[in-house]
């Protein structure tokens, strides 16, 4: 029986005081491409992006340029859903938190804590980082030597009367929850590291900021401009204003977090709560793995059933910084996007590097032009390019297209329908991200692809056709690797959906719909033996043509 309930995954919400880069395209791209195995599995799945508006360097930003806040969050906002939209994310939403169907859920949720005492006014005196606007305890700020761990800026020590939630009231049942359900925070590196710090007792959390000039505490005074549809926010103000206290605003980490709720919290939606994934990255994992299923205990909700954080994207073996000014950036990610008629890559190679070869684990890994060329030769042009058009040719040869039948299947023919089938169930195995090692997942196509090359080497149908007698052999076997091949390009497809569109199209097969979705299941369309006798395959062009050393690197 196919599993058809909802999947919900989700992607941080961006800030907008920037452009987006290749980090944030990055977990974008990981959740659409499990989004979209995951639909044609036949999940019924929501998948959200989006951004996070209500931050203070918005305010600076913005004024730095003349801007108002919204101005600028217009802008970036745009950015971002323009850059996902390039890379073919199906993201089924796009939220902002400056919406109004967010703030107005925001105060809702805000006052049912007040309302349960789970929120509570008081003083706060600690560490604060203002280049990520967040405050950090005794001994990380020691640690660190009072500066900023991510920037390195100064920290300044803040006393604010405040709002805060009562982290330290739901400590223990996290941690059992955690300890309980070890897919619940991944990788695992991940999760040992929660759990350490959870052994500390918890400070409560301040969910407040000051709102506007008068606080002194925030950077975000004299911010100017109106908040559009910020929902509550008033003359210099930004960000959403404390129900029933207007002196104070909704720290911005706190507003972000229920995006994740607010989205879906209506009536045609709810069935998607709670999420199976929030995908993250390492720098936001206390956010997410601690804080925010404390607030949805308070709040009585289910919690997500994993977060995953992977590691970061460093760039010619350099951390990706402002200072060293090597951000891979949009311009440059559309130059690798470049047909390869035009001197890039194309689309689907890009999204095929990021997906197989980024930081899903423990560590980071490294954007690195010689070995996105490596990898594109060795998967793409000389794997299942190479393998689809060595197989259409024969084809076209020696069947005038037509795909012949298989009989008397040998022991060494049916094991590539093993490999294949193997691989099918790698890819479900690992495609929900509770798995240590999910890039195998979406490399599993290629695995397929490679087997079906060296099945030609081992079996050589080109020689055997010399022979009219062997025919019937040959058919089989090209039967064999022209099935092999339909199933990798389904397999394939959620990492590259339009070169295997194209691919499937030549195999005489239906291609997905623009979300990823089959006409049928995933785990019935990859069984072996669907594709028919006497369908037509298609020769067409080099799907990846190879990439000599000697053509330039991608520039804007
Ligand atoms: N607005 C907060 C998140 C709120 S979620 C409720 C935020 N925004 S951010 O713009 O700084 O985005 C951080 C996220 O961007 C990371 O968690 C990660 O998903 C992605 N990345 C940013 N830089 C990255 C790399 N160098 N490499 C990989 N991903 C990175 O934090």
């Amino acid at each position: 029986m196919t599993d058809s309930s909802p999947f919900y995954i989700t992607t941080p919400i961006y800030y907008v005081n920037d452009k987006p880069h290749v980090g944030h395209c990055y977990t974008t791209l990981v959740a659409d491409a499990v989004a979209r195995f995951m639909r044609a599995a036949g999940r019924d799945v929501f998948f959200l992006t989006g951004t996070d508006e209500h931050a203070e360097k918005v305010v600076t930003s913005a004024a730095e340029r003349s801007l108002t806040p919204i101005q600028w969050a217009d802008r970036n906002a745009a950015e971002f859903q323009k850059a996902f939209a390039f890379l073919q994310c199906s993201n089924d939403d796009f939220i902002r938190t400056t919406e109004d169907r967010h703030t107005q859920r925001v105060r809702d949720y805000i006052q049912q804590l007040l309302d349960s005492d789970d929120i509570y006014l008081g003083e706060y005196e600690g560490w604060y980082d203002p280049s990520q606007e967040e405050y950090l305890t005794e001994t990380t700020a020691r640690e660190h030597d009072y500066k900023s761990p991510v920037t390195g800026r100064e920290l300044i020590k803040r006393t604010e009367k405040n709002y805060f939630f009562r982290l330290s009231k739901y400590q223990d049942r996290l941690r059992k929850h955690i300890e309980q359900h070890p897919e619940c925070v991944q990788p695992e590196a991940r999760r040992n590291e929660v759990l350490g710090r959870l052994r500390e007792p918890l400070q409560d959390v301040p969910v407040s900021r000051g709102s506007g000039d008068a606080s002194g505490s925030s950077g975000a005074s004299g911010g100017g401009g109106t908040s559009g549809g910020s929902g509550g926010a008033s003359g210099g103000g930004w960000g959403i204003l404390m129900p029933g206290d207007e002196s104070h605003r909704v720290y911005v980490w706190i507003d972000a977090l229920f995006n994740y709720l607010s989205t879906v919290d209506t009536p045609e939606r709810q069935r998607y709560w709670p999420a199976q994934v929030h995908l993250i990255a390492k720098d936001i994992l206390w956010f997410h793995a601690v804080i925010w299923p404390c607030m949805l205990m308070a709040l009585g909700k289910p919690l997500p059933a994993t977060v995953y954080s992977h590691s970061f994207w460093i760039r010619e073996g350099r951390k990706m910084s402002k200072s060293l000014g090597n951000f891979l950036d949009l311009p440059t990610i559309e130059a690798y996007c470049r047909p390869f008629a035009d001197g890039g890559f194309g689309i689907d190679a890009f999204r095929w590097y990021l997906l197989t070869q980024g930081p899903l684990g423990a560590t980071d890994a490294d954007f690195a032009h010689d070995k996105f060329v490596e990898v594109y030769n060795a998967d793409l042009a000389n794997g299942i390019g190479n393998a689809a058009s060595r197989v259409s040719n024969m084809i076209a040869k020696y069947f005038e297209g037509l795909c012949p039948v298989a009989q008397g299947v040998s022991d060494v023919d049916a094991a590539l329908g093993k490999t294949a089938q193997s691989c099918v169930e790698r890819a479900f195995e690992r495609a929900t991200l509770t798995h240590a090692d999910p890039a195998s997942g979406f490399r599993a196509g290629v695995d397929i692809s490679n087997a079906v090359d060296e099945y030609i080497a081992l079996t050589a149908p080109f020689k055997l056709a010399k022979d009219p007698a062997n025919m019937q052999t040959v058919g089989t076997i090209l039967y064999q690797c022209a099935e092999a091949l339909r199933i990798a390009a389904i397999l394939m497809s959620p990492a590259m959906p339009s070169a295997m569109a194209d691919l499937l199209g030549r195999l005489g097969q239906d291609a997905p719909d623009d979300k990823g979705r089959f006409a049928e299941p995933l785990e019935e369309l990859c069984k072996w033996g669907r594709l028919q006798a006497g369908t037509r395959i298609v020769k067409g062009e080099a799907l990846f043509p190879r990439w000599d050393a000697d053509r330039p690197v991608p520039t804007p």
